[in-house]
């Protein structure tokens, strides 16, 4: 029987190595982290992440050829092959600070590898990494190794959260990078005969180990860029009287564009696009690029640029203060079906309004109140660092309420600020809720959720990101 273990049981290694137990019931699949807690809540009936499909995939695997555990000498010791998933998070201090990969846990569970392995293994890298780090591991793991063989692998992860199952089960592709020597391509092969008991032969891509690491980090880009385009195209569309929404479909009706991610929103989220992209930027300047670098330094410039309009939208549309008024928050994840905060534009948002002195209420689905604290007194980039992540102490004061109910966090507020498309913020009762709110009564949709023309009919001014504007707002122009 074929043995794997997984490195790292976060957003990546929980759901990936689910889908390959599910579907290899011939292989054992043991997921192994440093976090008790989230070994502890991957073996509870409560999963340490939410994820539609989730449940269902682990409950049918675990305890039958998926496990999960934190004896990770053990397991790695056990395996053929091992996937790394640990976090790579953005350097916070030190050379590249604020920009390049901080690969500490990388380097910690390769230092792992080499000291408990006593006989062959396939390492893969599954974590998001910088292009070349497969030679730093290698030279990591054969100056450790006690006659061992290692082949380094690289098999970047593509799935979205919120729906990862679903990806997992029919990916676009599969990208497997490896050495070009005979050794290499052995490990390729078994690597891309795990994936083709689901995956079509023709999905699974093999390159050289650069172009599969590179890959990564440009997909990322790439997919950041069209957002931070359709973005930029909504500011423009708020000062002419077109509608981004029409403007999108319009342009992704050309095939050589597509319809896809193209929604304009307060701003792209998540723990990977804008860590990528200043990695990307990064080893762009390190290689004498500075055109390329700055080039994708722009496409985070127009996701604060737009996160920043947004605040100020409202700032100025409610004359110009928000100071001691209640605004509800409505969604704080990073998109919906998931409840990753990590990188949400709510953060800036929320952050933005209580530097005017806002109180802020919020409500998301998903989301605890403890993250939501947790989330609005860390600093930037700390989220990914677990050695910052203390729990918050019962005297600590907390910047915002949280509530369990969108009615709650409405009731009695100035303004009303939509930052994530859950489906269930379409169906409110939108009469009720102006009904319960100070007049008047401004809704700020970040997502475009609610449509606007009913909105104004209940009453309410309102703003939908690159929409035509009410003229209340027209003549009170955000000051960008
Ligand atoms: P995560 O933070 O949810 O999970 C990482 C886990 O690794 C944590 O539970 C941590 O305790 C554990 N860990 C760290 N060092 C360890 C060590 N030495 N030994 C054992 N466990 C260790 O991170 P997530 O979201 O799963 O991301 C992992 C990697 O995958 C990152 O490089 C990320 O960029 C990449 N990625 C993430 C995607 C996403 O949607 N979240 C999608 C594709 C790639």
């Amino acid at each position: 029987m074929v043995k794997i273990c997984c490195v790292g049981a976060g957003y990546v290694g929980g759901p990936t190595m689910a889908v390959i137990a599910l579907k290899c019931p011939a292989v054992e699949v043991v997921v192994v982290d440093i976090s008790v807690a989230r070994i502890t809540a991957w073996n509870s009936e409560q999963l340490p992440i939410y994820e539609p499909g989730l449940d269902d995939v682990v409950k049918q695997c675990r305890g039958r050829n998926l496990f999960f555990s934190t004896d990770i000498e053990k397991h790695i010791a056990r395996a053929d092959i091992i996937f790394v998933s640990v976090n790579t998070p953005t350097k916070t201090r030190g050379l590249g600070a604020g920009k390049a990969a901080d690969l500490t846990y990388w380097e910690n569970a390769a230092r792992m590898i080499a000291d408990v392995a006593k006989a062959d293994k396939i390492v893969v890298e599954k974590s998001t990494v910088p292009v070349k780090t497969a030679e730093a591991i290698e030279k990591i793991l054969i100056h450790n190794s006690r006659g061992v063989n290692f082949q380094i692998l690289s098999n970047p992860e593509f799935l979205a959260e919120g729906t990862a199952i679903k990806d997992l089960f029919n990916p676009d592709r599969v990208l497997i990078g490896g050495r070009e020597t005979p050794e290499g391509k052995k490990a390729v092969q078994a690597l891309k005969q795990v994936y083709a008991n689901w995956v079509p032969e023709d999905r699974i891509i093999t390159t050289n180990l650069w172009s599969a690491e590179l890959s990564k980090l440009a997909a990322n880009a790439f997919l950041a860029q069209r957002i931070s385009s359709v973005n930029a195209i909504s500011a423009l569309c708020e000062a002419t009287g077109a509608d981004v929404a029409e403007v999108a479909y319009a342009i992704g009706k050309d095939t050589r564009i597509g319809p896809r991610f193209l929604s304009a929103s307060v701003g792209f989220g998540g723990s990977c696009f804008q860590k990528d992209i200043l990695n990307l930027v990064y080893i762009c300047e390190c290689h004498g690029l500075p055109e390329v670098a700055n080039y994708w330094k722009d496409v985070i410039k127009i996701n604060d640029y737009q996160k920043s309009r947004f605040v100020n939208r409202v700032v100025s549309s409610m004359f110009n203060t928000v100071s001691e008024k209640k605004i509800a928050v409505l969604g704080f994840a990073f998109k919906k079906d998931t409840g990753d905060t990590r990188e949400t534009p709510a953060i800036d948002v929320c952050k933005g309004l209580l530097g005017d002195k806002a109180k802020v209420c919020i409500y998301d689905p998903q989301v605890t109140e403890e993250q939501i604290q947790r989330d609005l007194a860390l600093n930037k980039f700390d989220w990914d660092h677990p050695v910052h992540l203390q729990p918050m102490s019962a005297t600590e004061v907390k910047p915002v309420a949280v509530t369990r109910d969108a009615y709650e966090a409405t009731k009695g507020a100035h303004g009303v600020c939509i930052l994530t498309e859950w489906d269930e913020f379409k169906k409110l009762d939108y009469v009720r809720i102006y009904e319960s709110m100070q007049k008047p009564a401004f809704m700020f949709d970040g997502r475009n959720v609610v449509d606007p023309q009913k909105m104004r009919e209940i009453g309410f001014i309102v703003y939908s990101i690159g929409k035509p504007l009410d003229s209340w707002l027209v003549d009170r122009p955000a000051v960008v």
